[in-house]
């Protein structure tokens, strides 16, 4: 396991079915930008473009891309038909539906049959399928893995701020004062 290779060897494409799905998936992008992981944005649907969606799949690994975050709503198919296309990792953000909130995408997501796993964050967890991408770079890749620490980092001391300032001017205040 070498850190010598530079960012842009790891390159992460994020998916999506539909330009409406963007807003869900924009925490993934900033996140990967702020961990200076060259991603590609796309948008590709499994029902609507399913050719260009196969091409893609089928073309991932040769474009060099290791890990796809693939995220959309409804009978949310497309993680998984990405994933049956190539061995590289998906992972699958279900997209909030206006009917039934994103349960429907979670279970389309989610519930791969044996043999073609898609990593499932949750609904709307955008932010988090980019930090899970993160954390797999960050087994090959020491500056990642050290700006993953320092991440970490802040959300304890986020925290214990908070609770610091909870237990100097109490509940009424700090709720007054959010
Ligand atoms: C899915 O249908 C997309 O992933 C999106 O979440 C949902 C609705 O798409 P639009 O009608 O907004 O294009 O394919």
């Amino acid at each position: 396991m070498s850190d010598s290779k530079p960012n842009d060897i790891y390159k992460v494409a994020v998916v999506m079915g539909s330009d409406s799905d963007l807003k869900t998936l924009k925490p993934a992008i900033d996140i990967l930008k702020e961990f200076e992981i060259e991603t590609e944005v796309c948008i590709l649907s499994a029902h609507r473009t399913p050719l260009e969606m196969m091409e893609y799949g089928k073309n991932a690994e040769s474009e060099n891309i290791k890990i796809i975050i693939a995220g959309a709503g409804g009978a949310a198919h497309l993680p998984g038909m990405l994933a049956s296309l190539t061995c590289i990792p998906v992972i699958g953000v279900p997209v909030e539906s206006k009917n039934l909130k994103g349960i429907d995408s979670l279970l389309s997501i989610v519930q791969m049959p044996a043999g073609i796993p898609v990593a499932t964050v949750a609904i709307n967890g955008g932010q988090n399928a980019g930090l899970l991408a993160i954390e797999m770079i960050s087994l090959f890749n020491e500056t990642i893995k050290e700006k993953l620490k320092k991440f970490r980092e802040n959300l304890h001391a986020q925290v214990r701020n908070k609770n610091s300032k909870l237990s100097t001017i109490g509940a009424e205040n700090y709720l007054q004062n959010q």
